[in-house]
């Protein structure tokens, strides 16, 4: 278990793909700027078992145990340098308190302390403000416009990417106490 000061991130298990086949399968819960994503639990439970993007996935949970998110990081499909990708969500009524910024800052500590990593990015839609916020709230810095990167809703979208490096970061800062 990551700890942090309101939210911790447990690795995800078996156990909670149910829920975690809910939230896929619930539109809002992804929400407008990811891809609309329709997954039985059977296709959900075999990709877990194959693990195709070394997917490292983690339930966002409060202190009470509640669980509100998802965050996970995988390796590109090309993988041509030290680096990972991150992405995360929360359920609607967790959103715009703190704890999406919180798990990404736990997520960045976790990889920069555990991988050989240079390099940690991710990619929002360009409407996306909360996602945008919560990067630049955690250090990464944003590098430029993918055109046409996002198939949402119909439509491509541009995308902005991110990226966070080793030595941007420094120090942990919320994983402090880790021994
Ligand atoms: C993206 C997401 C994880 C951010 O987490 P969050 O808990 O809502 O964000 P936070 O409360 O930590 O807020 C981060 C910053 O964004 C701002 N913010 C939050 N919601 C916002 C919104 N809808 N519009 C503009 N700014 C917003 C906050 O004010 C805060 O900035 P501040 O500290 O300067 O006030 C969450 O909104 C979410 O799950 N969204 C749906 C899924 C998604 O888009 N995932 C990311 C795909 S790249």
């Amino acid at each position: 278990m990551l700890e942090g000061k309101n939210v911790n991130l447990r690795v995800m298990e078996k156990e909670d793909l149910p829920l975690f086949a809910d939230w896929v399968n619930t539109p809002e819960f992804f929400g407008e700027y990811n891809p609309l994503r329709q997954t039985s639990k059977t296709e959900i439970e075999k990709g877990y078992e194959k693990n195709s993007l070394e997917l490292g996935e983690f339930i966002i949970e409060k202190k009470d145990g509640s669980k509100i998110g998802y965050i996970c990081h995988f390796t590109l499909v090309h993988p041509v340098g030290k680096l990972l990708e991150i992405g995360y969500s929360l359920v609607p009524n967790e959103r715009g308190k703190g704890n999406g910024t919180e798990a990404v800052e736990i997520m960045v500590d976790y990889l920069f302390l555990s991988k050989d990593i240079m390099r940690i990015q991710a990619c929002t839609d360009t409407r996306n403000h909360a996602s945008q916020k919560a990067l630049e709230k955690t250090g990464f810095k944003k590098e430029g416009t993918m055109r046409k990167y996002l198939f949402l809703r119909g439509e491509l979208r541009d995308a902005y990417s991110y990226s966070i490096l080793r030595e941007e970061w420094k120090e942990p800062k919320i994983l402090t106490k880790t021994p």
